[in-house]
């Protein structure tokens, strides 16, 4: 469908909607180079399609342990989860919900003070300055760094904006070419960008509050100078007319999952950065044309200039026709130091660049960093960074060289189980100066077009990637409706897929820095009841624990598996809200899903990130009342200020959804789910 076309399309509710849906379509030159014939071949592809596999061949695609034999699933029974809690009832409604027996209260919302002279939210007469020391939008990412037991500093995302529900009288702009869309509310969206670093305190009752009176608190935004770091800092690609050298940048955008390192620090994910780059030149119908720009080859593929903010209208570096290089300094990992407030931000270079989801860190067993990383667009891929050297006590710092040097791998998923972990190095195999690869600057640029000259595996979506216990990860694969049946492969094996899929890497040796593994699925997202879906969960999965759309995911310290969701607007499809689920990956109830917690309307779910020696969990709910709400029984309609589908969390009638911070606690104190 044309840009324009999905933009009307009354199907997409709101911008976010509509970007989603228009602006996944795949750049990926190797789509007519997948190795779907092969299991085409082997098992044929309506059996395929129709989820119909045999046994036999449903354990050589999908894992042995994937599927329980009946009888050996009757010894185990839901009961005997290691998640100690009794399943939430599925729905959606306006309000949040979690398990009986914990307390779900809310930490802080869009637009509360986070700093000491930060001034009180006032939500019809929004400033930049009040904003740039308020909480942000659209919160993601959570991390914790732990100061003393009951006090640490929370790391919090602002993922993206949703003009039309968070400014007053102004309605969806994409629609309108952003003609409502002034200098003065486009700084006030640069200010709600980027992240949040804020005390937060347990006090005496159990209760987490926010201390807004540490002068270690600040927020990070898409003005806050940074530094570039690793092999493209100071490259001629990084350079523009505000920072001839190439190593300052100001800001962050799209900060959607990350991680914390072993050291404390925060590491932020630069997502959907081509968005917020703009051009006026155009083709005839109506897109951008980037044929004349040197670089045209990496900007298709990574999708710039997106124009899906104005920003580029006020503020010249992001406009590509004035400042063509501004874009290649987007797309990085960010490092933030959240107890100095005076330590510039970093932006990793080596670590590549593309849609970062996340950034999830773990030290392997030889003693190295890795970071696993999905690239959340369909059909791109699965990266993880090792560090060249082992973590020691004098490296384990901010702005420590260990991020500096290392091998950045995509992933080729085969389909006889094993995952090569491809290196991105230049000189080595494709990646020469012949093929327009002059040095690893290019390669930490243009990643992409790196990972596409080694053949590595299109993913359904890749979300957040989680290393777990003895060399395990898990990835998150969300959804791709654009898959078709050819394109189908053995680690994607659903053609339009809508409901996504979860797979298990076990690296070798227990090793994460390993460049083998193997892979399986772990589970088949979506509704087991309806066959056509092909879902596969253990058999034990009530109603209410199978999901769709996973997105983020974290390990608690027990070493078990959570997963949250984001279906956007498709949760009309299952009629379920996003929500937080157990998902057990061990022995006879592998694959045994159960929600713990679920979001308002429109909103979908995302940290989680566990503290507190698992006594604590904090999730953020993102875009409350937005997506979907047209499917919302009773309400049926578009979102907006004015009339929003839920006013969580405060349902107050002069105040639209604020998108919160959540910390849940067991009723009485002690671990959860145990
Ligand atoms: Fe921002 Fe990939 O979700
Ligand atoms: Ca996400
Ligand atoms: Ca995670
Ligand atoms: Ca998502």
């Amino acid at each position: 469908m044309a840009r324009d076309e999905i933009i009307h399309d009354p199907e997409y509710g709101n911008k976010a909607e509509a970007f989603e849906a228009y602006d996944d379509i795949p750049t990926n030159p190797n789509l007519g180079n997948t190795i779907g014939d092969v299991i085409n071949e082997r098992y044929g592809r309506r059996e395929v399609l129709r989820g119909m596999l045999g046994v036999s061949a449903t354990t050589a695609l999908f894992g042995s342990s994937a599927l329980v034999a009946p009888k050996r699933a009757a010894a185990m029974t839901a009961a005997d989860s290691r998640y100690v809690f009794d399943e939430l009832a599925w729905g959606n409604d306006e309000r949040h919900h979690i398990a009986d027996g914990y307390n779900a209260d809310v930490l802080v919302r869009w637009g509360d003070p986070i700093t000491a002279d930060a001034p009180e939210f006032d939500v019809m007469n929004q400033t930049p300055e009040a904003q740039s020391k308020q909480f942000g939008y659209n919160n993601d990412y959570v991390g914790f760094a732990e100061i003393e037991p009951g006090r640490g500093m929370l790391c919090v995302n602002h993922e993206y904006t949703n003009e039309e529900v968070m400014f007053p009288g102004l309605g969806r702009q994409d629609r309108t070419g952003f003609e409502g869309m002034t200098k003065e509310l486009v700084d006030i969206e640069m200010a709600a960008h980027g992240g949040s670093v804020f005390e937060v305190v347990k006090g005496a009752d159990g209760k987490w509050s926010v201390n807004r009176d540490n002068p270690a608190n600040r927020r990070v935004t898409a003005n806050t100078p940074m530094t570039i770091d690793g092999p493209a800092a100071g490259h001629p690609r990084m350079r523009t007319s505000a920072d001839p050298a190439g190593m300052t940048v100001l800001g962050t955008i799209n900060n959607c999952a990350g991680g914390m390192t072993p050291w404390g620090t925060y590491l932020m994910a630069e997502e959907n950065f081509h968005g917020y780059f703009w051009s006026d030149t155009l083709d005839a119908e109506g897109r951008p044309d980037v044929s004349a720009q040197p670089e045209a080859d990496s900007m298709i593929r990574y999708g710039v200039p997106g124009r899906w903010y104005a920003w580029g209208k006020f503020h010249d570096r992001f406009n590509i026709d004035k400042e063509p290089n501004e874009s290649n300094r987007f797309g990085y990992i960010v490092e933030v130091d959240p107890m100095n407030p005076d330590a510039m931000p970093i932006k990793h270079t080596a670590l590549g660049r593309f849609r970062h989801e996340g950034a999830e860190t773990t030290i392997a067993s030889d003693g190295r960093l890795v970071i696993y990383s999905g690239d959340d667009n369909r059909f791109d891929y699965l990266y993880k960074w090792v560090s060249a050297d082992p973590v020691t006590e004098e490296n384990s710092r901010f702005g420590s060289e260990l991020l500096s040097e290392g091998t950045l791998y995509v992933a080729r998923f085969n389909p006889d189980g094993v995952i090569d972990w491809l290196p991105l190095v230049h000189g080595e195999g494709p990646l020469t100066a012949e093929n327009g690869f002059e040095s690893q600057a290019d390669i930490a640029i243009d990643t992409r077009l790196a990972a596409d000259a080694l053949g590595a595996t299109p993913m359904d979506r890749p979300e957040d990637a989680q290393p777990g216990p003895n060399g395990t990860a898990y990835v998150m694969l969300t959804n791709n409706n654009r898959r078709t049946p050819e394109q189908v492969n053995a680690a994607n094996p659903r053609p339009e897929s809508n409901f996504g899929h979860i797979i298990e890497i076990r690296e070798d040796g227990g090793n994460h820095s390993s460049p083998k593994g193997t892979w399986e699925i772990l589970v088949l997202c979506g509704d087991p009841a309806i066959a056509e879906v092909g879902a596969r969960w253990n058999p034990e999965t009530s109603e209410a624990g199978w999901f769709s759309s996973p997105d983020n995911c974290a390990i608690d310290d027990a070493g078990r598996l959570w997963v949250s969701t984001d279906q956007g607007s498709g949760w009309g499809r299952t009629g379920k809200s996003d929500g937080l689920y157990s998902l057990e990956t061990e022995g006879d109830l592998r694959g045994h899903a159960k929600l713990f917690f679920r979001c308002p309307v429109g909103g979908e779910l995302c940290g989680p990130y566990f503290a507190d020696n698992d006594e604590t969990l904090f999730l953020a709910v993102q875009h409350p009342g937005t997506d979907g709400t047209k499917d919302y029984p009773g309400f049926e309609r578009d979102s907006t200020f004015e009339d929003p589908a839920t006013r969580w969390p405060d349902f107050d009638p002069n105040m639209p959804p604020r998108p919160s911070v959540v910390v849940v606690t067991k009723q009485g104190g002690g671990k959860i789910a145990v």
